[in-house]
């Protein structure tokens, strides 16, 4: 991959962190933590308070408390305060980059993207705060007025995975705060270093006290506990699809409104009158970039027979030039997976690959050479001769793992491409506009890429896919607004009679 020269590595400081609750720095109320280490080499990166229900419900009482006040701030306001954040990323966009190529492993050009992303999108929803538009629109009686406006709707809680670790916090908290809402944030415990770094540059920025809070510890009692809370309303959460049926199910009881932002199957289609060099390039991209651990990468690649051999071969070749080791040094081009769990589960599914009959053609091993043995790599996996319906085309392995699958033509391609339970991103490539348009329409997921890989989503369009992906709602863009706000519809009579709607004009 093309890699732009990137500035040398700091040294990271060791973290002791706490909760930020009501704007004070404290510990767990079980006074217990636990540590966050990089996937790259095994350093340890800080100590974290490991939380519990009380910790939860203390946040959530500052955040209940906090809104009544926020919800008043004038929006340009709030916004004002994301345009400051958005500043100090920038300014500290660095910093921030070299901690997450340590904490979570990606290479630095794509540590960058993501902190960038986060700069994006607090400029975009900082924007916001002049705009939160709602309708006006005629009224059906002389002498009224009617109009619906955008209200805030409480406590949000965000529930944030490891593969974004900046930016997926910014699509989520952004909104939700320009909107008038306040946030209890708990960032994933393999990342819990740069979760903290974002709410420390919140606090920078002058958010009031316990409008931004942050809870360290786990799913099972900290996720739960803010899922079930009373006082919680809207719960947005990026992760698996069995973590977002059981956030369903546990919010169900308080009628929640639940964001879901979950797996993918992604495909990126290559056509046989493809720009054969831009798909290889926009395979290897989005196949590998990020150790393939994106919502949006493409782990499955359906080609057209007439040009599968040619393809396989150029690809193979780019794919065995990649090389790998820890994000922070400029010669790698992918960095390790982000724990020991997800190293064995990757090299499971190209067990599960081989045991089926796909044809291994690269990668397949943990690679464990020299200093890579401190770290968690796997090397880059290209299975060949895979049927739609084996597990590996149809299960997130959320690794370095891609597999081609043969097909006879473009209708074919379509019918594989959407064959499977998740529907986020999709991809093809071709030269002719009227395979290209088919494609647009018949592709069933949020996000189509036309001669593109199926990664590189931008802040202002809605983020979020069909099917088991989520359950219909969308991040970023416009569409955000609608998980953070609550619709209000008011009409204005000043005509000083009564006027009955349906019944006096009728
Ligand atoms: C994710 O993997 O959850 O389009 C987010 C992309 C990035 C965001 C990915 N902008 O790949």
């Amino acid at each position: 991959m093309p890699r732009p020269q990137y500035n040398r590595r700091m040294a990271t400081t060791l973290r002791q962190s706490k909760n930020f609750i009501g704007g004070e720095w404290v510990d767990a109320a079980s006074g217990e933590t636990f540590e966050s280490t990089s996937p790259a080499d095994g350093e340890l990166i800080g100590v974290f308070p490991k939380s519990g229900p009380d910790d939860v419900d203390r946040a959530v009482s500052a955040a209940r408390e906090a809104y009544e006040h926020w919800r008043l701030v004038p929006a340009p306001k709030r916004g004002e305060l994301l345009y400051r954040f958005a500043q100090l990323l920038v300014e500290r966009k660095d910093e921030v980059t070299d901690l997450m190529t340590h904490e979570m492993g990606k290479v630095a050009p794509e540590a960058g993207g993501d902190v960038q992303e986060a700069i994006d999108m607090s400029y975009y929803m900082g924007g916001e705060g002049r705009r939160l538009f709602g309708q006006t629109t005629p009224s059906e009686l002389r002498d009224k007025f009617n109009m619906s406006v955008r209200m805030p709707i409480g406590v949000v809680g965000a529930i944030t995975p490891w593969n974004f670790p900046i930016a997926i916090p910014s699509w989520k908290i952004a909104p939700a705060l320009v909107a008038g809402n306040t946030v209890v944030f708990k960032p994933a415990t393999d990342t819990p270093a740069l979760g903290q770094r974002f709410v420390e540059l919140l606090d920078e920025a002058g958010i009031p006290k316990g409008v931004v809070n942050i809870v360290h510890g786990g799913g099972g009692s900290v996720g739960e506990r803010l899922v079930r809370h009373p006082d919680v309303p809207v719960i947005t959460l990026t992760g698996s699809r069995d973590t977002g049926v059981t956030v369903m199910r546990n919010g169900a009881e308080n009628l929640k409104r639940i964001h879901l932002e979950l797996g993918g199957k992604n495909a990126i289609i290559v056509l046989d009158d493809a720009d054969l060099d831009l798909a290889v390039n926009g395979i290897v991209w989005s196949a590998f970039g990020t150790s393939g651990q994106r919502c949006t990468a493409a782990s499955r690649v359906i080609v057209h027979e007439k040009v599968l051999g040619e393809l396989s071969s150029r690809l193979v070749a780019a794919v065995e030039k990649l090389s790998l080791g820890p994000g922070w040094e400029d010669e790698t081009d992918v960095g390790p997976v982000i724990n020991r769990a997800a190293l064995d589960k990757i090299h499971s599914y190209t067990k599960i690959g081989v045991d089926e009959g796909a044809k291994l053609l690269t990668g397949g091993e943990t690679a464990s050479d020299g200093d890579l043995a401190k770290g968690f790599y796997y090397r880059p996996t290209i299975f060949g001769d895979v049927e739609p319906g084996m597990r590996i085309a149809q299960e997130e392995i959320f690794g370095p793992t891609t597999a081609l699958i043969p097909v006879k033509d473009a209708d074919e391609a379509i019918r594989v491409s959407n064959g499977v339970r998740f529907g986020l991103s999709s991809s093809i490539f071709t030269q002719d506009v009227n395979r290209a348009f088919r494609a647009m329409r018949d592709l069933e997921a949020g996000i189509t890429y036309i001669n593109a890989g199926t990664t590189g989503a931008e802040v202002h369009l809605p983020f979020g896919g069909t099917k088991d992906t989520g359950n219909g709602h969308r991040e970023a863009g416009q569409a955000a607004l609608d998980v953070y706000t609550e619709w209000k519809s008011v009409y204005v009579d000043y005509s000083g009679t009564l006027q009955r709607a349906q019944i006096d004009n009728a």
